[in-house]
């Protein structure tokens, strides 16, 4: 199936969720996309909180629009960050194609309106990983920010440096960092903690992320145990034995480590719990642990979506939207996977959908009035919050 638009305008509102300040757009990507025939409309203050002036949007080439309703009107073609509330989905232009991050989790009211506005939504987080897709890799980009701001935030509340130091004072020992869950928020926590100089180690359920792991400097820690494959590369999820022993084989670790960063996830579901509390309170006095996982559920069982809580003198970190808090950093990457999925959409200034290319067949998740991914319909259907 295909069908096209003619006459392009993309539009990128003003993000309004609680929090972000990412914008989908950046003064580098306007000129790509306005290489692709279309024409950029940005709500007036969209980049502000990125660091991206209304006069540098203007500068690279968009056409400044002074509400939302104004920039929206005639869109076929939103960009944003995160998915609308149902009453921003409401006052979508009908028919329009909306490029965002979309969770499983997006309340079911929204993806409601989207059907009903006839909305076609393409979906970071269905972007196939593959290379061909890479460059459009919303997730990756903004995962790999999220662990280098998760070992920033861990340091900075940690009571040691992280380094050696040889001083005329003698020898100060280096931190103990363990990264659990080694994919790419992992890796980059491994490297930005190895870069502050801690003695760090890392463990995955996948074998396969051992090489590298170790190519980064990283200790290894091989557990007596064999894990559930998952698809496409992720993780399975594990029974609960496997978790239980996993638990038992790694608390050791966790309990001599003065920051952890925890990032496992499996896709679709819960994230494990990795740490009971139990091992929180026999952590040291002063040592951090920083839960990437927090809105998927946590990989402690102390942590709290959104907050810093103290157990005993172990301070847990569980942050959301670690990407958002590098707003320029984050918004810059993520601008150019926008202008590289929506390159992959248009084609001689329209906009094409070839429902036969495994890129745009894969991460629409609405078109024509129905819900094409799986997972979101169930959700909708539920019609209840799944886990992410
Ligand atoms: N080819 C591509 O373009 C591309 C791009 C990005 C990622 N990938 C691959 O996707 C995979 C995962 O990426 P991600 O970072 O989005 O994963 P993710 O966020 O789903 O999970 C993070 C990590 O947690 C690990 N994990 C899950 N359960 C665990 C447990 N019980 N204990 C310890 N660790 C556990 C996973 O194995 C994964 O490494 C990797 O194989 C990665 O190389 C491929």
């Amino acid at each position: 199936m295909s069908g096209t638009i003619a006459r392009v305008k993309l539009a990128v509102p003003r993000e309004t969720a609680a929090g972000e300040l990412r914008v989908a757009v950046s003064p580098d990507s306007i000129p790509r996309l306005r290489a692709l025939g279309l024409e950029v409309t940005v709500e007036r203050g969209a980049g502000v909180a990125a660091r991206f002036s209304d006069a540098a949007l203007e500068a690279a080439g968009a056409t400044l629009a002074p509400d939302r309703a104004s920039c929206l009107g005639g869109a076929h073609l939103v960009c944003a960050v995160q998915p609308p509330s149902a009453d921003e989905a409401e006052r979508l232009p009908e028919g329009a194609a909306l490029v965002s991050f979309l969770p499983v989790s997006t309340p079911a009211a929204v993806v409601r309106q989207l059907v009903l506005r006839r909305i076609t939504a393409f979906s970071f987080e269905l972007v196939p990983r593959i290379s061909r897709a890479q460059s459009m890799d919303a997730l990756s980009s903004q995962a790999s920010i999220g662990g280098y701001k998760a070992v920033c935030l861990g340091a900075a509340r940690m009571p040691k440096i992280l380094p050696l130091q040889m001083t005329a004072a003698g020898t100060i020992a280096p931190a103990r960092v363990l990264v659990m869950g080694a994919g790419v928020a992992g890796l980059q926590a491994i490297a930005t903690a190895r870069r502050l100089g801690a003695v760090v180690e890392a463990t995955d359920v996948r074998p396969a992320v051992r090489e590298e792991v170790q190519s980064l400097g990283a200790h290894f820690v091989e557990l007596e145990l064999e894990a559930q494959a998952g698809e496409g590369g992720y993780a399975g999820e594990q029974s609960e034995e496997f978790l239980a022993r996993q638990r038992e084989l790694i608390g050791q670790r966790v309990e001599q480590s003065d920051l952890v960063v925890t990032t496992a996830a499996v896709p679709g579901r819960r994230a494990p719990v990795l740490i009971t509390r139990d091992v929180v309170e026999r952590m040291r006095d002063g040592a951090v642990i920083v839960d990437l996982a927090a809105d998927s559920g946590g990989n402690c069982a102390c942590t709290v979506p959104g907050e810093e809580v103290q157990v005993g003198g172990v301070t847990v970190i569980g942050p959301r939207n670690l990407p958002a808090t590098v707003p320029t950093t984050s918004s810059q990457v993520l601008a150019r996977n926008v202008a590289a999925l929506v390159g992959h959409l248009v084609r001689n200034g329209e906009l094409v959908l070839d429902f036969d290319d495994a890129i745009t067949a894969g991460c629409c998740a609405v078109h024509a009035g129905e819900v094409r991914n799986p997972a979101l319909r169930e959700a909708v259907q539920a019609g209840a919050v799944p886990s992410p």
